[in-house]
């Protein structure tokens, strides 16, 4: 049995090797304190429980559901566009749920990218961007993020010729793995330079409600945005839902269209009952988030403080839950998380795992409580390399 080409080019996902380590040393004995996956240790609020287990008892549910969304979860994401972001959207044509916005980012391409298609993607960044255009034959064209640009592209460094090939650009704010946010003059220049070069902006929102200073924006504050953009949200890291598999893509019409006419050939949508249970989240999200942003708020400050004493070097973000610290000089990315969880037990994600841009910073996820926050600083501050 052979493996086909496109996936002998795809290397092992990257939390799913981290997990094969952290479990070869729990194996051993090692308590082992996991920062690698952002995967919130705080259960998904009762309320939307209550509301799911109420659902499973609709048998209608229990066939097949819509495959864009039941309509009363796509009003629920309209209205919370509406409310947050100033933004109508019509649920009918321009929101699509999906199976966790991670199923919506690997197929979107699939819709767009002809073999040799160029697809613009930042560096470091969450990796099924490049990674679903490798699975459809593009070519991915990678964005530096850099500290001294504060983690945002710069296109004055892009040969026109790839400007003008470009099929799509994914960029994501709040931003995996550094926890950068956008400007709105970013954005605008996102939006003009699509327009010029006939781009599709694909915008990756799944940290826009984990924020600590002002609200991020959406995509489509910015004017004529709606012409070329989609935007994909989550309900995972919002609510702590990332097992449920629940999120939604909005935006430009056309483009809805063509993810739903691929996934309909793929998969059979949401199940409705969290779907039911999705709403209800959404519906009440200024009353069900603040508490747990409040809790990721409160581990940021104390491991930044606590870093910082140490001698780490970053950038305290101002959303999402991680920080994105430099290594040590004179040990690699990948050396300093091995080393770290030899040593320590401690699993942080090695930067160059989000692309050679990340060589150089290691990642920790504020998903742990605060007296395994406390025990991981101690591990730390005793490392000898
Ligand atoms: C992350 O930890 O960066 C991701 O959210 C994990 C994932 O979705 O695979």
């Amino acid at each position: 049995m052979e493996l086909s080409e496109r996936l002998k080019k795809i290397p092992p996902y990257l939390f799913v090797e981290l997990d094969r380590l952290k479990n070869e040393k729990m194996k051993e004995g090692v308590d082992v304190i996991d920062l690698g996956i952002g995967d919130p240790d705080i259960p998904t609020p009762k309320e939307i429980i209550e509301v799911a287990k109420k659902a499973l008892e609709n048998s209608l549910y229990h066939r097949y559901p819509s495959n864009i969304g039941s309509f009363f979860f796509r009003k629920a994401c309209a209205n919370y566009m509406k409310k947050r972001f100033g933004i109508s959207f019509d649920p009918e044509s321009e929101i699509i749920a999906l199976i966790g916005s991670k199923e919506g980012i690997a197929h979107f391409p699939i819709a767009f990218v002809n073999p040799g298609d160029i697809v613009l993607s930042p560096d470091p960044s969450y990796p099924v961007y490049h990674l679903s255009t490798i699975f459809n034959h593009g070519i991915p064209y990678y964005l530096p993020l850099t500290w001294e640009n504060d983690f945002l592209p710069d296109f004055t460094k892009v040969p026109t010729n790839v400007l003008q090939k470009t099929k799509i650009i994914w960029i994501n704010y709040p931003n995996n793995p550094t926890g950068a946010i956008s400007k709105k003059d970013f954005f605008e220049e996102v939006i003009k330079l699509a327009k010029k070069y006939n781009w599709i902006v694909a915008h990756d929102a799944a940290y826009i409600e984990i924020y600590y200073e002002d609200p991020p924006l959406s995509i489509f504050e910015i004017d004529g945005a709606k012409d070329v953009a989609i935007e994909f949200h989550s309900l995972s890291k919002t609510f702590c839902m990332t097992g449920w598999r629940i999120g939604f893509a909005v935006g430009n019409s056309f483009l809805i269209s063509a993810l739903a006419k691929v996934k309909s050939n793929i998969d059979s949508g949401v199940f409705t009952a969290i779907q039911e249970a999705g709403a209800y989240a959404l519906n009440n999200l200024e009353k069900i988030v603040p508490p747990l942003v409040n809790t990721f708020k409160k581990r940021r400050d104390f491991l930044a403080e606590e870093l910082r004493k140490l001698g780490y070097q970053f950038k305290k973000p101002f959303a999402t839950f991680y920080l994105w610290i430099k290594t040590p000089e004179g040990i690699s990315s990948q050396q300093f998380c091995e080393k770290l969880l030899k040593i320590t037990g401690l699993v942080v994600t090695p930067g160059i795992g989000f692309g050679k841009a990340g060589e150089g910073y290691f990642r920790i996820a504020l998903t742990v409580d605060d007296q395994k926050l406390k025990e991981a600083v101690k591990r730390l501050s005793t490392l000898r390399l």
